[in-house]
């Protein structure tokens, strides 16, 4: 199933190759597009992330380690409440090149799968007919009337808000669902873990989400936050990765933050004082001390219920 997303993503891409083998795939110089080319100009976000094709690449990559670390595209508590069938309709917000859209349009061929991000990186020649894209710009609330949806899900979203906007951005996809409809989120909780490179790494990015008052922290405070808004918490899910472990999972995940760090390196480089000459080098080390020092990646994911 997964391949099968993948590869109608592939046929509308000219980016390299990607495949859950970090051994193979883990680039070894970084990019050079233009700033401008590369990142969003939207002027209200203050999202860093690249939003070329190899971070498309690496967004459907990650996609499926997500989903494999947390058992599924929706929690086992979602599937209690939603019928997933004829006349369900479900959201995704700040949905990239729409990965979880095209995999649950796929699962779910009876429901009617919507997808929006402030930027076009979504597919929009080879797609299942039950999904639709959008552009919009959450921050300036979502094209849909009220208690439009069954199912909310807004993932990966860290790089993205500042603190300040998480409870108005709940609020608006609270708005969009339906009475007793189930929002689903899932945020990382960026701890300083590893050694060498892959501690700097991720020290990194917590500087970077705290320069543009971000929460990289963000996974841990989902709950309070949805409840604070109103919603019942039916589930909150923990999951972390020793990426020393010999296994696909931990693989993928070094791949994803080794891709990350080479597609991002005009805004990492600076902040983590590797210079573009050294950067081949700080990938690989990268990698290496990831295994090495038994770096760990640490995600929650959190359902919650709109009262009815
Ligand atoms: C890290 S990616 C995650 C994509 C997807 N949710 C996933 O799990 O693969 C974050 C996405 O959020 C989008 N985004 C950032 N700020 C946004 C905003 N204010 N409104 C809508 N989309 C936004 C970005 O363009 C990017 O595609």
């Amino acid at each position: 199933m997964g391949s099968k997303v993948s590869r109608q993503r592939k046929r509308q891409s000219n980016s390299p190759s990607k495949k859950m083998d970090a051994k193979k795939v883990i680039p070894s110089s970084p990019v050079n597009s233009t700033a401008s080319e590369k990142y969003h100009t939207v002027s209200s976000s203050s999202y860093w992330l690249a939003k070329d094709n190899e971070e498309q690449d690496r967004l459907m990559g990650q996609h499926f380690a997500v989903k494999e670390g947390f058992g599924g595209n929706v929690l086992p508590k979602v599937l209690e409440v939603v019928r997933f069938d004829a006349g369900t309709k479900c959201l995704d917000v700040g949905c990239g090149p729409g990965t979880w859209c095209l995999d649950m349009a796929t699962e779910y061929p009876e429901c009617q799968i919507y997808g929006v991000d402030m930027s076009d990186i979504f597919p929009e020649a080879i797609r299942p007919p039950n999904t639709h894209f959008m552009q919009a710009n959450v921050l300036e609330g979502l094209p849909f009337e009220d208690n439009t949806f069954d199912f909310v899900q807004a993932r990966l979203l860290v790089a993205a808000l500042k603190v300040e906007q998480w409870p108005l951005v709940i609020k608006e996809y609270l708005r969009v669902l339906k009475p007793g409809g189930i929002l689903q989120m899932l945020e990382p909780d960026y701890k300083e873990t590893g050694g060498g490179a892959s501690l700097k790494l991720v020290q990194t990015v917590i500087k970077l989400c705290h320069m543009r008052g971000q929460n990289p922290h963000i996974g841990a405070d989902l709950a309070r936050l949805m409840e604070e808004a109103g919603l019942t918490i039916l589930e909150n899910r923990y999951s972390t990765i020793d990426h020393s472990e010999d296994t696909k999972l931990a693989a993928e995940w070094i791949w994803d933050w080794c891709y990350f760090a080479k597609v991002t390196c005009e805004v990492i480089g600076p902040v983590v004082g590797v210079s573009q000459e050294d950067y081949p080098q700080f990938l690989k080390d990268i990698e290496s001390s990831m295994k090495e020092y038994h770096f760990t990646t640490h995600g929650y994911c959190v359902v919650g219920q709109k009262s009815s």
